[in-house]
């Protein structure tokens, strides 16, 4: 059975549209928590675009579940995770101009940066996730920069559109996942995930978590946040 950890990133993006003080992603978690996610997860950027420090704060004081937040290895931000303390921490690459993460890390050509923001967070007691492609790679260096979690990007295989491309990028998820399980560090899977491109996943027991964030708000709007969290925790619970 696997977990579903909600992104709440969005919900601040429309506070932010207008720049006032709803809707509040922080009462938005809870109501997620009580349709039964299983976590929370807010991208504190630096630019601090849409998540401010106001929100991580309150959503460690008030998440029952766990807390992730996603961020990048900049210095202030690191500091802000060692403050506020959230349950977990997942290293995303950061562009300014990007709309949403647009790749994996790239562990590879990185190793030190990753290895000592990592060690530093573990100290902390904060559980260390890296986001990586489904690259053998990058997974097996992120074992070596101490990762205890890896998030397998999906956002390739949902932007695929012929059949073809779809089942390749999918195998390549399927090993990966399989190569990260047996290094035991836990998998987890996420971006671009939907109601219906999750479907074809109940096929990769190895995955023990799915964030998710854009497709569960676009169906709130129209259903609600608990109906569109229950039919999502209803799925991936059937993995
Ligand atoms: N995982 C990571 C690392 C992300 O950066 C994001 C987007 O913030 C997600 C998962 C969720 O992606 P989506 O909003 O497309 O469900």
């Amino acid at each position: 059975m696997a977990l579903l950890s909600v992104n709440v990133d969005h919900i601040a993006t429309i506070r932010e549209a207008r720049g006032i003080d709803e809707p509040d992603p922080v009462l938005v978690a809870g109501i997620a928590e009580l349709a039964g996610a299983d976590g929370i997860i807010c991208h504190l950027r630096k630019d601090q675009r849409h998540i401010k420090d106001r929100d991580l704060r309150l959503l460690k004081e008030t998440v029952k579940t766990k807390l992730n937040l996603e961020m990048s290895t900049v210095k202030e931000l690191v500091d802000t995770a060692l403050t506020i303390k959230p349950d977990m921490v997942t290293l995303v690459p950061e562009k300014r101009e990007e709309l949403t993460t647009e790749g994996g890390l790239d562990v590879i050509h990185n190793k030190e940066e990753y290895k000592r923001v990592t060690s530093k967070l573990k100290e902390a007691g904060i559980s260390v996730s890296f986001f990586t492609d489904p690259d053998p790679d990058q997974i097996k260096e992120s074992l070596n920069a101490g990762a205890d979690i890896i998030e397998i990007n999906t956002g390739h295989y949902c932007e695929a559109r012929s059949e073809s491309e779809i089942l390749r990028h999918f195998e390549k998820i399927n090993e990966a996942a399989k190569l990260t399980s047996k290094l035991r560090l836990k998998v987890h899977a996420g971006h671009g995930l939907n109601y219906v491109n999750i479907k074809r996943f109940s096929s990769i027991p190895e995955i023990e978590e799915y964030s998710i964030g854009h497709s569960i708000i676009a169906r709130a709007v129209i259903v609600g946040i608990d109906q569109a969290i229950r039919e999502m925790v209803k799925l991936v619970s059937q993995f």
